[in-house]
């Protein structure tokens, strides 16, 4: 298949960098802030980048890399091959102690995601796709759950920013009507990994306002090939640039949720 080799690649490197967060995890690691004191950032994160970065760079010199750390940020290149690195998703449960994080690299050309990888460190849960090639977890196929069909039946799962100055958007949503309206909420605090569950099933839909492309460009992809349906908040296109806000579900209750979130 075309992109495998990217494939390969981009898993090794997230094992690779996911076995030096899962060694990290719960012990003493340097920590600081970006944007605010809740935007946290660790040496764990700076390392794992620089990992994957160094890698990808060796490997695939002349194509562009978009990572969170290295503040080259968000322009998705002049088109050709882009890689999207979030070094570890989840910072946040990760300085708190709570096992739930993983690292996310995906690759787009001309501007389409080709392939993604978001590896779960703790549960040595690798959820990779390539674009017309199907979405797995550790080699099996995986589908969305087309099992439920109503925005009633569906538990949903959303996830609030850390730079503070972005939480104006969240009021926007009537999250009332939301928890109201389906089966349960959760916030589970890694876009990515969040989207790897909707893509294998465990979750019924996500979405979530102001994230970066390297939150959602593997997940995006591991969804849409699982069988599922991903736009923009409003159901437009999801592009990988700027502050991108995504809805990602089953296919089946797409509709109810952008309803639901626009109400
Ligand atoms: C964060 C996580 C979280 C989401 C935040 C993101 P980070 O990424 O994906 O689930 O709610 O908006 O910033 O900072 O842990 O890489
Ligand atoms: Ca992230
Ligand atoms: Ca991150």
């Amino acid at each position: 298949m075309e992109y495998a080799i990217y494939l390969e690649t981009a898993v090794s490197l997230a094992r690779r960098a996911g076995n030096l967060i899962r060694e990290s995890f719960g012990g003493e690691f340097e920590k600081g802030f970006k944007s605010c004191p809740s935007d946290l950032v660790t040496e764990v994160d700076r390392r794992s980048e620089e990992l994957i970065t160094d890698g990808i760079g060796k490997s695939f010199p002349g194509h562009t890399i978009i990572g969170e750390e290295s503040e080259k940020q968000a322009r998705a290149g002049s088109g050709g091959f882009t890689w999207f690195v979030d070094p570890l998703d989840g910072t946040t449960n990760f300085v708190y102690g709570i096992p739930f994080f993983a690292v996310s690299i995906g690759l787009a050309r001309d501007f389409e995601m080709v392939a993604g990888v978001v590896f779960d460190p703790l549960r040595n849960e690798c959820f990779c796709a390539i674009k017309n090639g199907g979405a797995f977890l550790n080699g099996k196929p995986v589908r969305v759950d087309l099992t439920r069909g109503s925005f009633a039946d569906s538990l949903i799962v959303t996830g609030y920013p850390s730079n503070k100055a972005f939480n104006k958007r969240l009021l926007k949503v009537d999250y009332h009507k939301i928890i109201e309206g389906c089966a349960n909420l959760r916030a589970l605090g890694s876009a990515a990994l969040e989207l790897a569950y909707v893509a294998c099933g465990r979750l019924t839909g996500f979405w979530e306002n102001t994230l970066r492309p390297w939150d959602v460009a593997a997940g995006s992809l591991l969804v849409e090939e699982a069988g599922g349906t991903v736009t923009d908040t409003e159901g437009n296109k999801l592009t990988l640039e700027g502050y991108p806000s995504i809805a990602a579900t089953n296919g089946l209750i797409h509709k109810e949720l952008l309803k639901t979130l626009s109400a």
